[in-house]
């Protein structure tokens, strides 16, 4: 198996782990990583349920609702996938498939100037949008029991998400 390089390594423990395996960084990042299995099982275990639900339901709106929270719950459980890979392949010096990777390359993706003015105009039209979404929801007050403005407030909360993927990401491209 590959090994992880040395400088991602050092991102996880801090370089004095290295000297002495069994300092306390390690056992916390088992902690750590023990905490995130669990979860990734938890959400693992919701899916099933909510689609089990979602399957039995005869009416196509419950149907609509159940599948929105589905898809997000498979985008948490992915996230906390690509967690737990990221520390068990620290924790064993291994690449795992679905962990975090590219870290020690975000200097080079500096130099993408590109990526950093379509992550600038992403988060203008993201910005946009949720205003926008905002002006919607008090024009669809009262329709059809209240599911347009559940649905459009889902929508303002992902897009404030995305502004924060965003800013995330540009704050890194930006960074000395
Ligand atoms: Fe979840
Ligand atoms: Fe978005």
């Amino acid at each position: 198996m590959e090994k992880v390089p040395l400088s991602e390594f050092y991102m996880v423990y801090g370089p004095q782990a290295l000297a002495d395996p069994s300092t306390p960084e390690i056992s916390a990042v088992e902690q750590l990583m023990n905490e995130f299995e669990y979860h990734e099982d938890q959400e693992g275990e919701f899916i099933k349920q909510y689609k089990e639900i979602a399957e039995r339901s005869k009416n196509p709106l419950v149907k609509f609702l159940l599948d929105l929270i589905i898809s997000d719950e498979e985008k948490h459980r992915a996230a906390i996938h690509a967690i737990v890979s990221t520390l068990e392949g620290d924790l064993t010096w291994t690449k795992q498939e679905d962990a975090l990777q590219g870290f020690g390359e975000l200097d080079e993706e500096k130099e993408n100037k590109e990526l950093l003015k379509v992550t600038a105009d992403f988060i203008k039209h993201e910005k946009e949008g949720i205003k926008d979404y905002k002006k919607l929801i008090k024009s669809s007050k009262g329709y059809y029991y209240g599911v347009f403005v559940l649905l459009l407030q889902s929508i303002i909360r992902d897009s404030e998400k995305h502004v924060e993927i965003l800013e995330f990401l540009r704050r890194k491209l930006r960074e000395e």
